[in-house]
């Protein structure tokens, strides 16, 4: 019996947009996979990414999955094409609902995008936004220092806010709104905000959870229990970050540590 929504990316970062799907669909089941063994996925080859994205799906499908979404937009601009084919479930990404987000709240049109190497040289968010609103302006941007200074735990100290201002600080007179392109960056939320008040900033998190609901609704798979869900949360590599972070969006939430996927 498929009875929960499996969740994965590379390390914590997915845990942003769990937390939203849990919030919008208290009584499902949610079964989260972080491969923080691999973490980070932003700079890897594309072979690789597609390698990873694909056992970490069929950990999540064998474990009784009844849809899958790959928290992940490194993943989603490799390998989600791949896993849609592959599995025989609804396999959603995030970057068409954080193409959408952007669309819904930049008043200028003008949008900048800053995600991991991988997903910023796709040039998939500029494709997706331009395909929403044609005259939209995008620019792009990379910052690969984000993930690894975020799962190191120095996401809260001064030193990340040297690094925003050094990678934001010209694109942000040229736009209205931000997206977070890496399901990581919601965890530097206040700090971007902080420096950049000016900006609205949006992530594929909330609208992510809506296309699963919507998802689940069209295929008549919504949890009809009273109580409330369950969630599990696993990873192939338990640290300290990992459980400081996951206990901070999950408090108290025990984290299930595996060596394998057999
Ligand atoms: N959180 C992921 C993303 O949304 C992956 C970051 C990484 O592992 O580099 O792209």
């Amino acid at each position: 019996m498929r009875n929960s929504i499996g969740v994965f990316d590379s390390g914590v970062g997915g845990l942003t947009v769990a937390k939203a799907i849990k919030k919008l669909l208290p009584r499902e089941n949610i079964l989260y996979f972080g491969d923080s063994i691999h973490l980070p996925y932003g700079n890897k080859s594309e072979k690789s990414i597609l390698e990873y994205s694909l056992s970490n799906a069929n950990f999540l499908f064998k474990k009784g999955a009844k849809l899958i979404v790959v928290a992940c937009n490194t993943s989603s601009a490799i390998a989600l094409s791949d896993l849609q084919k592959k599995f025989p479930i609804p396999v959603l990404g995030v970057i068409h609902p954080g193409a959408l987000a952007a669309i819904q709240s930049s008043a200028s049109g003008n949008i900048a995008v800053i995600g991991t190497y991988r997903t910023i040289s796709s040039h998939i968010y500029q494709k997706e936004i331009k395909q929403l609103k044609n005259n939209a302006k995008v620019i792009e941007k990379s910052c690969p220092l984000f993930v690894p200074i975020i799962e190191s735990g120095f996401g809260e100290k001064t030193i990340i806010e040297l690094i925003i201002k050094n990678y934001l600080s010209q694109l942000s007179h040229e736009v209205d709104t931000l997206v977070l392109g890496c399901t990581h960056y919601p965890l530097i939320k206040s700090t971007i905000k902080k420096l950049f008040p000016h900006l609205t900033l949006v992530d594929s998190a909330l609208e992510t959870s809506k296309q699963v609901f919507a998802t689940l609704v069209k295929n008549k798979q919504l949890n009809k229990n009273e109580s409330s869900g369950n969630i599990k949360i696993v990873t192939n590599d338990l640290n300290e970050v990992f459980e400081k972070i996951s206990y901070k969006l999950f408090p108290k939430q025990k984290i299930q540590s595996i060596h394998s996927f057999s």
